[in-house]
C-alpha cells in the first residue's frame, strides 16, 4: 500500500532486462519512515514543518504520501533533465519499466503540483538511487522538497529584479531553517548546477571538521513555470536530505540505523524531541573481506554494491576500492574491501564466510568479471 495505492511485488520487480528493482528495494516501498512521529526522520520532518508554519503563517501545504513510483516524464522530463544526463542511466536509477522509475528525488512532483494550482508546498518522501555503500549512503533515503511561487507584486515592491528577489528570499528562508534546526552553526553557500534551477546553490554546514552538503536549491527555471500555468511568476525550490541532517542532529553514526527495529535504537527517540543525542549500544567488531577481479567494460561499482547488498543486506557497512591497476595487456584489476558489521550483534566467522562465498559466486555470475 503505497501512497494510498495498492502495489504488488509483480508491479515493481520483474524478471525483465528493463527492470532493475531488486527484492530488497521493493521491500522498502510503503515503509514511509518519515511518517512516524517517533522516528528521527519523522521528528525532523515535523520540526521543519513547524519552522514553515510559524514563519509563513501555515501557508505551505504539506504532502508526505505521494506515490514513489513515478513516470520518467515526471522524474526527469518535467524538470528539464537532459536526455543524456547520467541520472537517467540504469546504473543510477531504479527502472520498473522503460517509462516508469522509483523517484530519485522529490522534485518529481514539482510540475504536477504546480499544474494543480499549488504555490507554496513541502513534499516529503522516500527516494531511490543506485549508489556505492558506506556509512552515509543507502539506496533508499528521504528528501523534503520546498517550493514557493511569487507574483509580480512581490518583487516589484522590492525594486529588485525577479530572479535576485527570489534568490535572496530563498537564502534567507534556508538560513533561518538551518538556525531553527541547529542553533548557531557555521554555514556556507556553494554555487552549483541543477537542470531545474538557475542560479543553483548548495548549502553546506560545518560538522565534525567537515563541510557537509545538506541541501540543493535555486530559482526555478522559467520554462517549468511556463509549462505549468505560471508564465508570469518566479519561484524558488529546494531539496534537502533528511538522513544527512538527522545524522548530524541526533549523532546517528550509520545510515543503516534508520531502518533498525532494534529497541535499543527506536526507544531513544520520541515525538517532538529534536536533537536528543543517540547513545550507541556497544559497537560490534567489523570483519573485512577483500576480493580482487579483472573487470570488463560493463563493470560498475553500483552493480557490485547491489550484488553485495542483495546477499548481505544491512550487514554490509562499506564497500571500498582499495587497489586498481592495469597490466601490460590492458586488463584492469580491482580489489574491493567489504566491511561486514551488524549494528545489533556479533557476527560469527562462519556466517561471514558464507556471505562472502555467495558474494564471490554472484559477482562472478552476474557482473562478467574474472575473480583472481
Ligand atoms: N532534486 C535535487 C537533488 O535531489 C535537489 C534540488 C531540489 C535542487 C530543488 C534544487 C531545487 O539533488
Amino acid at each position: 500500500d503505497v501512497g494510498g495505492v495498492k502495489i504488488s511485488r509483480e508491479d515493481v520487480v520483474r524478471d525483465d532486462p528493463t527492470n532493475n528493482v531488486p527484492d530488497n528495494i521493493f521491500s522498502k516501498l510503503g515503509v514511509q519512515l518519515h511518517r512516524r512521529d517517533e522516528h528521527p526522520l519523522g521528528i525532523l520532518k515535523n520540526a521543519i514543518y513547524e519552522y514553515f508554519d510559524t514563519n509563513y503563517s501555515n501557508k505551505f501545504e504539506k504532502f508526505d504520501d505521494l506515490c514513489p513510483i513515478v513516470s520518467v516524464k515526471e522524474n526527469f522530463d518535467d524538470v528539464l533533465v537532459p536526455e543524456d544526463h547520467v541520472s537517467r542511466s540504469y546504473n543510477d536509477t531504479y527502472y520498473v519499466d522503460p517509462q516508469t522509475v522509483l523517484r530519485c528525488h522529490t522534485s518529481a512532483h514539482q510540475a504536477e503540483l504546480l499544474r494543480s494550482g499549488h504555490t507554496h508546498f513541502l513534499v516529503t518522501g522516500d527516494v531511490y538511487r543506485r549508489d556505492s555503500i558506506d556509512s552515509t549512503h543507502y539506496p533508499v533515503f528521504h528528501q523534503m522538497e520546498g517550493f514557493r511561487v511569487f507574483s509580480p507584486e512581490d518583487w516589484e515592491a522590492s525594486g529588485m529584479d525577479a530572479t535576485l528577489f527570489a534568490a535572496t528570499d530563498l537564502k534567507k528562508c534556508l538560513e533561518g531553517l538551518a538556525s531553527h534546526l541547529f542553533g548557531a552553526v557555521e554555514m556556507r553557500w556553494v554555487d552549483t548546477y541543477f537542470p531545474f534551477t538557475n542560479p543553483s546553490f548548495e548549502l553546506e554546514i560545518y560538522f565534525k571538521e567537515n563541510w557537509l552538503e545538506v541541501l540543493g536549491c535555486g530559482v526555478t527555471e522559467q520554462e517549468i513555470l511556463k509549462r505549468n500555468g505560471k508564465p508570469n511568476n518566479v519561484a524558488w525550490a529546494f531539496g534537502l536530505g533528511l538522513e544527512r541532517l538527522a545524522m548530524v542532529l541526533f549523532d546517528i553514526p550509520d545510515i543503516r540505523l534508520f531502518w533498525s527495529n532494534d529497541e535499543r535504537f527506536t526507544s531513544q527517540f520520541s515525538k517532538g524531541q529534536l536533537g536528543v543525542k543517540f547513545k550507541p549500544f556497544s559497537k560490534f567488531p567489523p570483519c573485512y573481506k577483500d576480493m580482487s577481479f579483472w573487470i570488463s567494460e560493463s563493470f560498475t561499482e553500483n552493480n557490485l554494491c547491489e550484488v553485495v547488498r542483495g546477499i548481505a543486506g544491512d550487514l554490509v557497512e562499506e564497500v571500498q576500492l582499495i587497489d586498481n591497476f592495469t597490466n601490460k595487456k590492458g586488463m584492469t584489476s580491482h580489489c574491493y574491501r567489504i566491511a561486514y558489521r551488524s549494528m545489533e550483534r556479533s557476527l560469527t566467522d562462519e556466517e561471514i564466510n558464507d556471505l562472502q562465498w555467495k558474494v564471490r559466486e554472484q559477482v562472478q555470475d552476474k557482473l562478467n568479471v574474472v575473480l583472481r
